[in-house]
């Protein structure tokens, strides 16, 4: 286990659970990459290096001409000497130029992992959980240090980069890029998958052949966006969902960011992500340092389930924080798609007692309880309760809905400012904006500063305000637009390019302080729904609200997706009424009931108006998410069937211990004369025996798991069923 250094051979072999992360020092002071995959024993793969003479790729290494940057596998490429691929940073000092070359410096081995000042990151509980390597690597025309961070977890298959940069200089550098790892591969043979959309369809699994020359993702919107996930995975082109070499690519990190692919002119592929470079640049003066977020790298040799189920535990345990990583969530009811803004404490009172006599845990109330918000257009940042609808305040409501034997929550939007609020008259220049130019609003809305302290500490003092006013134990905390006209009245001309992401670090230090002064507060993240489903929200939220759309049969894509990367306990997944308001599709009430209980469970509708054969339906479909809770949400997740593939979806979840599962499977549109239709388990005992409860038949694992279950024909458009197997002891 651990990270070894071998100094005869140069060679850095870092261990990660069931792989090896091998990289070289070379003689000439250079950190090249060699091997990343299974396991290997401790071996002088130097040979993975050959150097060849290539024309037109410039000699960088005086006298030897079969070496050029422009094919050596750098761990962390620089621009102008050489290489033509893509650079992991750039700089550029005050003469202008923009050229800089790192050599080994020093390096550093130890025991379990550093935190990230002011950023989220994953951490251990145990410093034997993981080793840490530190490699140092210098400029010394620029003076200019970069320490190279590499963390390998001991029972996971991840490793964690990322990069600081110090100034040893006496004169500033400004960073124009800073990605937070580069890693090059000796081919190209693979196929890239990205979590791409739109608002309402978050998450979508597209999958490209790699091809010569430069394919990403980006966000420019100054948050992680619903268009692109900051996740991609390279599957080796035979990889499926259960076999073959996959590599997963994850950045912690909310803003802006760049996944960044290049296969070059002899088919080697580099691969790099971190805050997108575009419309960033970061002035560090003389002593002082910068940071990028980390990014988390995970290898699998068996497809995408086992890459999935990697970083589901790893972020389910080692991300998350607080008191209920480790706990199940509650069971949660909102009022948003049931009323809107149309609410009176009478009114939410009957839902509330009603939900509770579901078996309900939790009472959200979502937007409008605050300032003069009745529609969209207004509020923003006059965190005060309307009396008209909660005569009795927060308080009063909390104290009600308490009595009744529920938990209270409420929803916030605090980085935001409605032009038409007494915030925004009082301090104009508190939001993102360019003197002179129009403050274009997006849903009647303007972004506050948060690259500003003040700004910040006025957050926190308003938060910190309203959540002691009232037994509140959930907040669910939205952001509704992406930044336009970025620039910061508090910062100078030179130093505009860093507002949005000082705006991130901002919000890192408010969500960091309100999280710990309030450690029994559930806090779920939204944005418009998902559109921040990341991990560096997790870190301080463990829970997000995965989108606003809550069609079952588009929630089947937008949860298949997500559950690429991240855990189903992270996934806010509720049932809303029909026609569902977002599609207006009419689904059965079972098929909602099913999709949202293969995440996060909660309900969406305005349950006093459901009929006393659909209450009765809820009330017991709530008692058994509860029997299955700790399965969907601490087990592990085995996808079956991609909705992306085919008329079926199939997921299911199984103990560690294996000796429970529960199986989803849908159908959505009907077929007439329907074939037989089998369903190969995974993740059982293949020695154990199950039985299929409701059902008096027993199973064998391995049965189960390569002959298959027959499913039984569902009739009718967007069907679904659940099956539960526990082992016959
Ligand atoms: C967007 C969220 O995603 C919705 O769930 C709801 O909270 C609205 N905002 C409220 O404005």
């Amino acid at each position: 286990m651990g990270i070894t250094f071998d100094k005869d051979s140069g060679i850095f072999h870092l261990r990660a659970g069931n792989t090896s992360y091998v990289i070289k020092l070379t003689k000439q002071g250079d950190i090249v990459h060699l091997y990343w995959g299974r396991k290997i024993r401790d071996a002088d793969i130097s040979y993975m290096l050959r150097p060849t003479y290539r024309i037109f790729s410039p000699n960088s290494h005086s006298g030897d001409i079969e070496m050029s940057f422009d094919t050596l596998p750098l761990e962390y490429p620089f621009y102008g000497t050489g290489d033509f691929r893509s650079p992991a940073f750039r700089v550029q000092l005050g003469s202008g130029y923009t050229i800089s070359e790192l050599k080994y410096l020093s390096h550093c081995l130890s025991r379990g992992k550093q935190p990230l000042e002011g950023l989220p990151a994953t951490y251990v509980e145990d410093e034997n959980e993981a080793e840490s390597l530190c490699i140092e690597m210098y400029d010394p025309i620029i003076k200019l240090k970069v320490t190279l961070n590499y963390t390998a977890f001991n029972s996971f298959d991840a490793i964690t980069r990322s990069v600081k940069f110090t100034n040893l200089g006496n004169e500033d550098i400004r960073l124009l890029r800073a990605l937070s790892f580069n890693t090059d591969f000796n081919d190209c043979n693979f196929r890239m998958l990205q979590l791409s959309g739109s608002w309402a369809r978050e998450r979508y699994i597209h999958t490209r052949q790699l091809v010569p020359g430069c394919q990403s993702i980006e966000s420019k919107r100054g948050a992680s966006s619903h268009q692109h996930n900051p996740f991609f995975a390279l599957m080796g082109n035979d990889a499926t969902e259960d076999h073959g070499d996959v590599y997963g690519f994850s950045l912690v990190y909310s803003g802006s960011f760049l996944a960044a692919v290049e296969v070059d002119q002899f088919n080697t592929t580099r691969v790099s992500m971190g805050i997108s470079p575009f419309n960033f640049s970061w002035v560090i003066e003389p002593e002082k340092t910068f940071h990028t977020p980390e990014a988390v790298l995970v290898y699998s040799h068996k497809g995408l389930g086992q890459m999935s189920r990697a970083y589901h535990k790893l972020y389910r345990t080692r991300l998350c924080r607080g008191k209920f990583r480790d706990r199940q969530r509650p069971i949660l009811i909102n009022n948003w798609e049931a009323t809107y803004f149309d609410f009176n404490e009478e009114g939410l009172e009957r839902i509330a007692r009603s939900a509770r006599d579901l078996g309900i845990e939790l009472f959200v109330l979502d937007d409008g309880w605050f300032g003069k918000r009745n529609s969209d257009e207004t509020s923003l940042g006059d965190w005060v309760v309307n009396r008209d609808k909660l005569p009795g305040g927060l308080e009063g409501l909390g104290e009600k809905i308490r009595s009744m034997g529920m938990e209270f929550g409420i929803w916030v939007e605090p980085e935001m400012v409605s032009p038409d609020s007494d915030l925004y008259r009082k301090h104009p220049d508190w939001c993102i904006h360019i003197p002179g130019r129009r403050r274009t609003e997006s849903r009647s809305q303007i972004v506050l500063d948060l690259s500003r302290d003040d700004v910040c500490d006025a957050i926190i003092m308003m938060l910190k305000g309203v959540l002691s006013s009232a037994p509140i134990s959930y907040v669910k905390w939205d952001m509704n637009r992406n930044m336009t006209e970025i620039g910061s009245a508090g910062l100078p001309p030179g130093r505009q390019e860093e507002t949005s992401h000082r705006y991130m670090l901002g919000l890192y230090r408010i969500l960091e302080e309100i999280t710990s002064a309030f450690p029994d507060v559930l806090f779920e993240s939204c944005s418009g729904g998902g559109g921040r489903f990341d991990p560096g929200m997790l870190y301080y939220m463990p829970q997000t609200w995965t989108s606003d759309n809550t069609d079952a049969i588009n929630r089947l894509m937008i949860q298949y997706g997500t559950s690429m990367a991240y855990p189903a306990i992270t996934m806010g997944s509720h049932v809303s009424a029909i026609p569902n308001h977002q599609t207006h599709r009419i689904t059965p009430l079972m098929t909602r009931v099913h999709t949202a209980m293969s995440g996060n469970l909660g309900l969406e509708l305005d349950i006093t108006k459901l009929n006393p054969e659909e209450r009765g339906f809820i009330k017991e479909q709530i008692r058994l998410y509860k029997e299955i809770r700790p399965l969907v949400q601490e087990g592990l997740m085995y996808r079956l069937l991609s909705p992306f593939d085919g008329n079926m979806t199939a997921w299911m979840f199984v103990s560690e211990d294996k000796s429970e599962a529960a199986i989803f499977y849908f159908k959505i549109l009907a077929e007439a004369h329907e074939p037989l239709r089998i369903l190969r388990l995974k993740g059982l005992d293949p020695d154990r025996d199950y039985r299929l409860l409701g059902f008096d038949e027993i199973f064998t694992g391995d049965a189960l798991m390569n002959a298959g279950f027959k499913v039984p024909v569902l009739i009718g458009d967007f069907q679904s069923s659940l099956f539960r197997l526990v082992t016959v002891e």
